[in-house]
């Protein structure tokens, strides 16, 4: 099979492996449903992580700082004297994640110290109670973002190091080992799984993100228990990977697929600096054009960002940050068409860069690194190309088919001309309006 729908069969054959575990007899819901629950995240592509936490007090790391013994569990504590929201405005904020281009936000609820981020009946460990904030931050800001069209993300840590009934503490030691105290392991299961329920029936997230699965297995933390407690009063609910085999989409960390993963839906979560909450030594922050390469590359291979922020605890947002998203979206306002609403790109071989394709494929769009100009060569295309332009601009460019011999089926090389007027400050955006959906050849050369 030299020619191939490269998308349509890589989503069939994505489709099939993920079957099995959506079966509805395990949790209700039909394939189909699932395709229809995660359109918008597919079609989204850019999600804002925000890391807010009493770890923003003395700008240190979040919740690991304490396991990892780097500052005691009661001093680390103590910076909840010191989270005050005092200049917290949930309308600039989602003004600022609107302006970036992102579709959906993703916001800490609770993290593993255990400080719930919002109004829980659960314990006394809030914001709420327990802060000069003396408020919950969630619901004010999730009004703003509904307000402006934007989905409602919740990360949620199913480890609570806080919490006494929680069998990890600070590494290296644990309070209890579940098999020898199964009442109190099932006191902090109703306990954790209680607050998953407040969550749900009061804030009604569009998407979950959960968070250190890792110590327990899906018996332990019952995942399936969890994933019907979120789907009993949201069905369209999406659920990230992180929830020991009952999500809906893999979540990399931090670090770059190369090839493209083998997933239907995936999102890469990654720092703007080195950090995931506010941190005023960490200034290694990452620039507008990497971010931007970092984007394309994700969403040529049919993936998500999920760019994270860490603001401060007076709930004021660092200006750096503010510039990166600033940035990337004066970009997407440009460029977006290639991005939003697409499909992952065209395989690797065919163009020395990211790729995507309008979703009837008669679309191809290129992204050109930095300031690519001159001549640029695509290999195998087998459509007709019926123009191309240059995205946010009313450029037209030439082209020429090399090397197309008249008695072979072998498409020739298409060598575009891209004059330097057209370049974009970070990445240059070629639309190629095809004939047709796209075809492409896969073969070795020769006659055929
Ligand atoms: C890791 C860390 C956590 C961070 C998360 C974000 O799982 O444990 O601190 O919040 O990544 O993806």
């Amino acid at each position: 099979m030299k020619k191939i729908h490269y998308n349509l069969i890589s989503g069939m054959v994505f489709l099939f492996l993920l079957l099995p575990q959506f079966s509805p007899a395990q949790n209700k819901i039909e394939p189909r449903d699932i395709e229809e629950k995660m359109q918008w995240f597919s079609d989204a592509k850019l999600g804002i992580f925000i890391h807010t936490g009493i770890y923003a007090v003395k700008g240190i790391g979040e919740s690991w700082s304490f396991h990892n013994k780097h500052i005691s569990h009661a001093d680390y504590m103590k910076q909840l004297s010191g989270f005050t929201l005092k200049n917290y405005n949930p309308a600039f904020w989602a003004d600022l994640i609107k302006e970036s281009g992102a579709r959906y936000a993703v916001i800490t609820t609770k993290h593993h110290d255990g400080v719930a981020m919002y109004d829980t009946k659960l314990n006394n460990r809030s914001i709420v109670k327990a802060t000069p904030a003396k408020r919950d931050m969630i619901q004010p800001f999730y009004d703003e973002l509904r307000k402006r069209n934007i989905k409602c993300g919740a990360y949620f840590s199913l480890i609570d190091w806080s919490d006494n009934n929680y069998p990890g503490f600070l590494k290296d030691s644990s309070r209890y080992k579940i098999e020898n105290d199964y009442v109190r392991w099932n006191n902090f299961r109703g306990f954790f799984q209680g607050q998953i329920k407040e969550i749900a029936q009061n804030l009604k997230p569009d998407l979950w993100w959960f968070d250190g699965d890792w110590e327990h297995n899906a018996e332990e933390w019952e995942s399936q228990k969890v994933r019907n407690i979120i789907l009993a009063s949201n069905p369209k609910a999406i659920i990230n990977g992180r929830l020991q085999g009952w999500g809906d989409y893999d979540t990399p960390e931090q670090n770059f697929p190369v090839s493209r993963p083998k997933y239907n839906w995936w999102e890469l979560c990654m720092t703007t600096n080195e950090s995931w909450g506010y941190q005023q030594d960490d200034t290694i922050w990452k620039t507008p054009y990497e971010v931007i390469t970092i984007f394309v590359d994700a969403v040529s291979n049919g993936g998500n960002l999920l760019l994270d922020m860490g603001p401060k605890a007076d709930g004021t947002i660092p200006e750096e940050q503010i510039l990166v998203l600033k940035e990337l979206g004066a970009w997407n306002k440009k460029n977006g068409e290639a991005i939003f609403n697409t499909v992952g790109g065209i395989p690797q071989g065919h163009f020395y860069g990211p790729t995507t394709l309008s979703k009837d494929s008669t679309c191809l769009y290129l992204f050109l690194h930095g300031k690519t100009s001159g001549t640029i060569m695509l290999k195998g295309l087998v459509n007709k190309i019926e123009g191309i332009t240059v995205l946010g601009t009313n450029a037209k460019l030439n082209f020429k088919v090399v090397g197309k011999i008249s008695w072979s089926s072998v498409p020739g090389l298409v060598y575009i001309d891209v004059p330097e007027y057209v370049n974009d400050k970070y990445v240059t955006v070629l639309k190629l309006k095809l004939d047709k959906p796209i075809r492409l050849y896969r073969g070795h050369g020769g006659f055929y």
